[in-house]
């Protein structure tokens, strides 16, 4: 059941496993909701967010890419918070060529510095929630990882570690984490970062997203 009316929010990559239920939950709390994905026509990726409910009055949906500086001005223009969850792939399969990894790793660390740079850009944004991983904090050698250690926030993931052992999806959270909050700090935006761990249920849209696979491939064989 929708609350009463609230203020406009914007959730970057929308159609995504996390986002999807994220527009889900804000639009049933009155949000209106500005939605960013890479192709708003593409009805097998965006299709569900428009059955939700509330969607029709208060869901709008533009395109933005995270390769593109400047191409959530708009979006976030509009907007008192935002949500980042839009993240390139990065993983093994995809890493065969060494200048593929490090484009991707760019687009990783320079796609949420894209996001944050439109946030600057909005004097009356009030904060910036950026969805970041766990594999951010908790892989380090068992040496400097002992069990039962208390993770907090400074704690820091082994980028040689993830390197050594090819985790790159790691790498590039870590290194678009610590980018943002740099980003951040020198800018005074207000930014809260979510850690999940590994994230799976009930899938809003028909199509399978390339994280919510991988997830489940973990079960593959158990
Ligand atoms: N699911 C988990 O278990 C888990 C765990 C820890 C952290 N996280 C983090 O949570 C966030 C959401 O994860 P998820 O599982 O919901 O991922 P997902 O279903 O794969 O969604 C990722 C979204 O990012 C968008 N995207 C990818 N490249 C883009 C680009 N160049 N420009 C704009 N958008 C782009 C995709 O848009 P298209 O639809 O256009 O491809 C998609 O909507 C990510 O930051 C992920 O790293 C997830």
């Amino acid at each position: 059941m929708a609350s009463t009316a609230k203020g406009k929010v914007c959730v970057t990559g929308a159609s995504g496993f996390i986002a999807s239920w994220l527009v889900k939950r804000l639009l049933e709390s009155g949000y209106h909701v500005l939605g960013t994905v890479r192709d708003p026509g593409n009805q097998k990726k965006v299709g569900h967010l428009w059955d939700l409910e509330g969607a029709k009055e208060r869901l709008q949906l533009v395109r933005a890419d995270l390769l593109q500086e400047g191409s959530f001005d708009d979006a976030v223009m509009a907007c008192e918070g935002v949500f980042h969850t839009a993240s390139p792939i990065v993983t093994k399969s995809d890493s065969k060529a060494c200048q593929t990894l490090e484009e991707m790793l760019n687009a990783a660390i320079n796609g949420t510095l894209n996001v944050l740079r439109s946030c600057k850009k909005n004097p009356s944004l009030k904060r910036v929630v950026l969805t970041s991983s766990s594999s951010t904090v908790r892989i380090k050698d068992e040496a400097d990882l002992p069990p039962n250690v208390l993770l907090d926030e400074t704690s820091w993931s082994s980028i040689d570690y993830c390197e050594s052992l090819q985790i790159w999806y790691a790498v590039a959270k870590i290194l678009a984490e610590k980018a943002a909050w740099e980003f951040a700090k020198e800018h005074k935006i207000d930014l809260v970062t979510i850690l999940p761990t590994f994230v799976i249920g009930p899938n809003l849209s028909p199509e399978l997203g390339p994280t919510a696979s991988d997830v489940l491939g973990l079960f593959q064989g158990l």
